[in-house]
């Protein structure tokens, strides 16, 4: 069954250039998208203020040294970004950073609520900026790197993403329109999930789609094609958090 719809979606298969990339939430139900542009009724928003709480806890709280979380304002449209060690780390990332070497605690580990949180408000603060990840120095070979990921083929179906999310955006595909695969809305609220999630837990549901190996949270080859992802989107708004059948 899978087989024969996505078959099908090949066959119409057409190629997008870069230049007609749309943002995600054009691609939504006009229900969705009020949905998504209205805090009183977008689920997601009790992460936000879940963030925003957890933001300002403690003796050396993050707005102990940041000030308050409005400060976080447009750092999501820069991330994931290569740190001066080399790593490459996504929002997720330079939190955790923050958790493990400012404030000396544990992590809060992939995909907990604190994280998502904290993510989520984050995020938000930069709702509506275009997305300018640095794409030269270190970044490059990242960014090459996941360029490759997004290009090859993949899993039993033996599809790139690209096929999907250039070729075939805006056609349907088992009940979802099918976007231009961006990452611009994550951390989202997904009425699948029936809670909020990060984008390596979407990119985890792209990659069984077509059968192929799914990557850790948090791994190096999601981090690459995270910020391949980003660099493609250039210009197009920050959506964080969205909202998603
Ligand atoms: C003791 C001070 C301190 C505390 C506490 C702290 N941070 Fe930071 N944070 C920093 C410093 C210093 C940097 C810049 C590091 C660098 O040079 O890259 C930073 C950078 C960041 C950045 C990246 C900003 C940018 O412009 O790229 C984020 C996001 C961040 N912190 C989030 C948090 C969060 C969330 C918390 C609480 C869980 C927190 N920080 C707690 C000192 C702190
Ligand atoms: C068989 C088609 C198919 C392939 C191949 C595929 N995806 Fe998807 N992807 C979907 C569908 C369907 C959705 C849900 C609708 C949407 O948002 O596009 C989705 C959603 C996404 C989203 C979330 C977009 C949003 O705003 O919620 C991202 C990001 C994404 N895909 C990236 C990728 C990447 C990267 C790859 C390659 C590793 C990939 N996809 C491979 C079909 C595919």
């Amino acid at each position: 069954m899978i087989h024969r719809a996505v078959a099908a979606l090949i066959l119409a298969a057409g190629v997008a250039a870069a230049s007609e990339l749309r943002p995600s939430r054009d691609f939504l139900s006009p229900e969705l998208r009020a949905l998504q542009d209205d805090p009183s009724r977008h689920p997601g928003w009790l992460w936000v203020e879940d963030g925003e709480a957890l933001w300002q806890r403690g003796e050396r709280s993050c707005q102990s040294c940041h000030g308050g979380i409005g400060s976080m304002a447009g750092v999501a449209t820069r991330y994931p970004a290569v740190a001066p060690d080399g790593a490459l780390l996504n929002l997720e990332g330079r939190i955790e950073r923050c958790r493990t070497q400012q404030q000396n605690e544990a992590p809060f580990g992939t995909e907990s609520d604190a994280l998502l949180s904290l993510t989520a408000a984050i995020a938000q603060s930069s709702r509506g900026l275009p997305m300018r990840v640095a794409t030269d120095g270190p970044a490059a070979s990242f960014i090459e790197q996941g360029r490759r990921f997004y290009e090859t083929r993949q899993g039993q179906l033996n599809l790139a993403c690209g096929q999907c999310h250039d070729e075939n955006a805006g056609r349907r595909l088992r009940g979802d329109v099918i976007s231009n695969g961006l990452g611009t809305g994550y951390p989202a609220y997904r009425l699948e999930w029936n809670t909020l999630g990060s984008l390596h837990r979407r990119l985890r549901a792209c990659s069984l789609g077509v059968r192929a190996t799914q990557f850790p949270l948090g791994s190096p080859e999601y981090l690459a094609l995270e910020l391949f992802l980003a660099s493609r989107a250039a210009g197009l708004p920050v959506e964080a958090p969205g909202l998603r059948r």
